[in-house]
């Protein structure tokens, strides 16, 4: 049977890859999807494309894992790809909530099936949102994310924090 895992994926965790890996084990193929939002674009700090490298530079040694994206419903997309099962997965019981919901509407809307597979203990505090401010500040995220996330997180702050001293060089400059 094949399953998606779709996300934001703003980056790639250490414990997306651990549900990822504990998925392909079960299933016998895994599309990783980056389901994106034209309206929600702002808010990510990678684009699509980088963060699309990013779950092909993390996966590309496992065999039975293919990469995607799509912007839309999560159910159109299932439908589409005929993909199966929706793994999602859960780090505490207050990921539960929330994802409980999101799977009743989605097998409301388009009959489609969620299996949720729980991350091991030591990523239950490790969020995409929570690596990106430790990184922000230049703190060590190389355990809770990938190498390659972690690279592109370093290279990313590097050119915020550099188009920062530009612009405020430039305003000091001109002011
Ligand atoms: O990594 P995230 O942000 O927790 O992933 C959430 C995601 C992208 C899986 C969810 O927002 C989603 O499925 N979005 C696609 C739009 C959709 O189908 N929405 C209806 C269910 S909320």
């Amino acid at each position: 049977m094949n399953a998606v895992f779709p996300g934001s994926f703003d980056p790639l965790t250490s414990g997306h890859m651990d549900v990822l890996i504990r998925a392909s084990r079960i299933f016998d193929h895994v599309t990783l999807t980056v389901m994106h939002n034209a309206r929600k674009q702002g808010r990510h700090l990678f684009t699509l494309e980088e963060r699309l490298d990013i779950l092909r530079g993390a996966t590309a040694h496992l065999p039975n894992i293919a990469v995607d994206s799509f912007g839309g419903l999560l159910v159109d997309y299932m439908a589409q790809q005929q993909k199966g099962i929706i793994i999602r997965g859960l780090r505490a019981v207050s990921d539960y909530e929330y994802e409980l919901q999101i799977a009743h509407l989605n097998r409301q809307i388009g009959e489609v099936e969620t299996v949720f597979i729980m991350a091991a203990t030591r990523w239950s505090f490790v969020s995409s949102s929570m690596v990106k401010e430790i990184a922000s500040y230049g703190g060590d995220i190389s355990e809770m994310v990938p190498h390659i996330s972690a690279e592109a997180l370093r290279k990313k702050f590097a050119e915020v924090y550099a188009e920062r001293a530009q612009t405020s060089g430039g305003a000091a400059q001109s002011g």
